[in-house]
């Protein structure tokens, strides 16, 4: 990912109809209006599958980007109900895929079916959102790098090109629940991702982000945190007021 390039991510989950265009449309005004955006700020939403073509067609060559939450781990027509494959994301006119998301690891998706998905996806040229974290359980045992090194290794390989991979790190007692870590253990686990993932790709890594429970008041306590190259935000993005004032506050 570009150097420098701050990241707001806005994980819609199972929200919206095409009405709820007029939340984007309003971040889309605010995005053009505000004189402090600049060009190293990069604004992705990703709505449920239904809504990716017609949004994707409203905001072709405007300021957001549209991505899906989820791909299927295959890419071949085949019979497999209720499955989207990353191709026909991308026929529909996304650019971004999430990858990995806690929520879709604890429906089963194994590490080989993720580095699939992930792969299939750089291949149709989306980039990839690939999510990490670890649970309370991890976290009271002091597991957490462990199991962050694991699930990064397990899944991206040299090969791929880094500047299609974002990395989001979402705690997952933190996604949803309000906590966020303490500035100085996600400065430390942000410093642990990067070494991991240099250590992969060789040149550089991937941009990392951090996920869970963001909001408008408490984006201030990350703004120190440099390393950290934006944020996936879940909750917060469903309302375009929460989300304008995450970006506002975070650059203000
Ligand atoms: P949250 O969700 O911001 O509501 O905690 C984050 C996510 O699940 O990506």
């Amino acid at each position: 990912m570009a150097n420098n390039m701050k990241y707001f991510i806005g994980n819609w989950k199972m929200f919206g109809v095409p009405k709820s265009i007029n939340i984007l449309d309003k971040i889309n005004k605010f995005i053009k209006s505000d004189k402090k955006f600049s060009k190293k700020y990069k604004v992705v939403i990703t709505p449920p599958n239904t809504l990716i073509q017609s949004y994707s067609k409203f905001f072709l060559n405007k300021k957001i980007s549209i991505g899906a939450q989820n791909c299927y781990h295959e890419d071949n027509f085949g019979a497999n109900t209720g499955a989207i494959s990353s191709l026909m994301i991308k026929s529909v006119g996304a650019q971004y895929v999430i990858v990995g998301h806690s929520d879709n690891r604890s429906e089963g998706d194994t590490d080989a079916m993720l580095k699939s998905k992930l792969e299939n996806s750089l291949n149709n040229k989306l980039k990839v959102v690939f999510c990490i974290g670890e649970n309370k359980e991890h976290k009271l045992k002091n597991k957490t790098f462990e199991v962050l090194e694991s699930q990064i290794k397990n899944v991206l390989e040299e090969k791929f090109n880094f500047k299609d991979i974002i990395v989001a790190y979402e705690p997952i007692w933190s996604i949803g629940t309000g906590q966020i870590p303490e500035t100085n253990d996600l400065l430390k686990t942000t410093i642990f991702i990067k070494k991991i993932l240099k250590n992969i790709f060789k040149k550089s890594s991937p941009a990392v982000l951090y996920g869970g429970s963001v909001d408008g008041k408490n984006i201030s306590q990350f703004k120190k945190l440099n390393d950290i190259d934006g944020f996936l935000i879940g909750g917060a993005s469903k309302s375009d007021k929460n989300f304008i004032d995450i970006i506002k506050n975070y650059y203000k």
